[in-house]
C-alpha cells in the first residue's frame, strides 16, 4: 500500500506562505524574511569568473571547496573571536540545510527537541522530519530565551535545544551571559546547543556572542550563512561547524541527500567572506533606521514592542482581529501563532522594506487599529 510517512504527515506548508496568498498582488510586504538589498557585486563577481572559467562545473569536495571553508574559518577568528577549523565545516543549501542535517545527525525517534516559542518555523517541523519531539518554550517578556526555562525543559530525553540569536521572529538578541548560560547547560547536561546564527552581524544594540566561545565540550554546533548576512537568500549557501565527530555525522547525512552545496555558490560566498564587508555595515545601519521608523510609528498607533536589537524583524503585541484588518488593507504582516502558540496575540513585521514603504503601511496599521480597538 502507497502511504505516507507519519513524520512527513506532522509538517504542514508554513502559515507564512498562507498569509502571501490571502493578499492582493500590490500589496505592501511586511512578511518578508530576506534582506532588500542586492547581494554585494564582488560576491556576484566570484560566481560569475568561476563559471567562465570552468571552476563550478563539477561537484566539490563534499564538505564544500578548501578554500571557501578557509574563509568561513577566517570571519569566526576575525569577527567572533574563537578559532574554527576548516576540516570542521560543512558548506550547505543554506542555513536549512545545515538545521536539517544538524538535526538528523543528532535526534533518535522520540528525542526531544527544545527550541524557542515563538521562533522560527523550522525548529518544530525539522524535528518532527527526524522523528522527534518538539518541545517549545516560552519567552521571556522581552522575547529572549531564559536560560533558566531552558534548563527545566530539559529530560532524559532531550537531545538538542536550539538557541536563535539574534532571533527570527523577534529581533531579540541574547546576551553574552546568556550565551555562556547556554554553553554550561549543553556542557553539564551532555546535551547539543544547536546555535542557530544566520542574523549574527545584523546587531544593533548588544553584543552577539556564540555558546560556542564558552562551551568546555564539544557540545555546542553552530549554523551560519551568506543569505542574511551578504543578502545572498536565492544563493543557497549557509554552513554548520562543530567537532570532528559531530561534522562526520553531519556528513552522512549532507553526502546522500546533498552531495555539496551548488559550486558556483560557493565562489560567490568564498568572494563575499573575504571580500570588503562596508556592503554589511550600510545594510545593519540601514535596518536600524527603520527599525527606528516602525517603532516609533507602533507606539503613536498605541502597540507595545519590546525594543528588537538584531535581525530585521519586530514582534508587538497586537489586538485580536488585528491582523485580518491589516492584510484587508493591503499590508501584509505575519500572525504570531504561526511561529508557536505563544506567538497568540502578537505580529512579526518585517522592517525590509524602504523607510518610505514602512511609513505607508504604518497608516494602514494605524487604520487597521482603529478599526478593532
Ligand atoms: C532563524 C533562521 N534560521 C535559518 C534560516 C534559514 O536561512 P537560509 O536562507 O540560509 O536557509 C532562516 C531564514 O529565514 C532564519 O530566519
Amino acid at each position: 500500500m502507497t502511504g505516507f510517512s507519519r513524520r512527513v504527515e506532522q509538517v504542514s506548508i508554513s502559515g507564512i506562505r498562507e498569509v502571501f496568498e490571502a493578499a492582493g498582488e500590490d500589496a505592501i510586504n511586511l512578511g518578508l524574511g530576506q534582506p532588500d538589498f542586492p547581494t554585494p557585486e564582488h560576491a556576484r563577481e566570484g560566481a560569475i569568473e568561476a563559471v567562465r572559467a570552468g571552476e563550478a562545473d563539477g561537484y566539490t569536495s563534499n564538505k564544500g571547496t578548501e578554500s571557501l571553508r578557509e574563509a568561513i574559518a577566517g570571519r569566526y577568528a576575525a569577527d567572533a573571536g574563537f578559532d574554527v577549523d576548516p576540516a570542521h565545516v560543512i558548506a550547505t543549501a543554506g542555513g536549512s540545510e545545515a538545521l536539517h542535517i544538524a538535526l538528523e545527525a543528532h535526534v533518535d525517534p522520540g528525542e526531544e527537541v527544545v527550541f524557542p516559542d515563538p521562533g522560527f518555523v523550522s525548529y518544530e517541523a525539522l524535528t518532527h522530519i527526524a522523528g522527534g519531539e518538539p518541545k517549545p518554550v516560552p519567552l521571556r517578556d522581552d522575547l529572549t530565551m531564559d536560560p533558566a526555562t531552558v534548563e527545566d525543559a530539559i529530560t532524559d530525553e532531550t537531545a538538542v535545544f536550539v538557541v536563535n540569536s539574534p532571533a527570527n521572529p523577534t529581533g531579540a538578541v541574547q546576551s553574552p551571559a546568556d550565551m555562556r548560560e547556554f554553553a554550561r547547560i549543553a556542557d553539564e547536561h551532555d546535551v547539543l546547543c544547536l546555535s542557530d546564527e544566520v542574523y549574527e552581524h545584523i546587531v544593533f544594540e548588544g553584543e552577539h556572542r556564540s555558546p560556542m566561545a564558552f562551551a568546555e565540550t564539544d557540545n555546542v554546533a553552530v549554523v551560519g550563512a551568506c543569505s542574511k548576512t551578504y543578502s545572498m537568500t536565492g544563493w543557497r549557501l549557509g554552513w554548520v561547524t562543530a567537532s570532528n565527530r559531530r561534522i562526520e555525522r553531519m556528513l552522512r547525512v549532507h553526502q546522500y541527500g546533498q552531495a555539496c552545496a551548488t559550486a558556483a555558490a560557493q565562489h560567490a560566498a568564498e568572494a563575499a567572506l573575504r571580500g570588503p564587508q562596508d556592503a554589511v555595515d550600510e545594510m545593519v545601519a540601514a535596518f536600524e533606521t527603520r527599525r527606528d521608523v516602525l517603532l516609533d510609528g507602533l507606539a503613536d498607533i498605541g502597540l507595545s514592542c519590546p525594543t528588537p536589537k538584531g535581525a530585521f524583524y519586530a514582534m508587538p503585541e497586537v489586538p485580536e482581529g488585528f491582523v485580518d484588518e491589516v492584510i484587508d488593507r493591503g499590508v501584509v504582516v505575519v500572525p504570531g501563532d504561526a511561529f508557536g502558540e505563544h506567538g497568540a496575540g502578537h505580529a512579526r513585521i518585517s522592517y525590509a522594506v524602504t523607510v518610505e514603504t514602512l511609513k505607508e503601511a504604518l497608516e494602514l496599521m494605524d487604520e487597521a487599529y482603529q478599526a478593532v480597538r
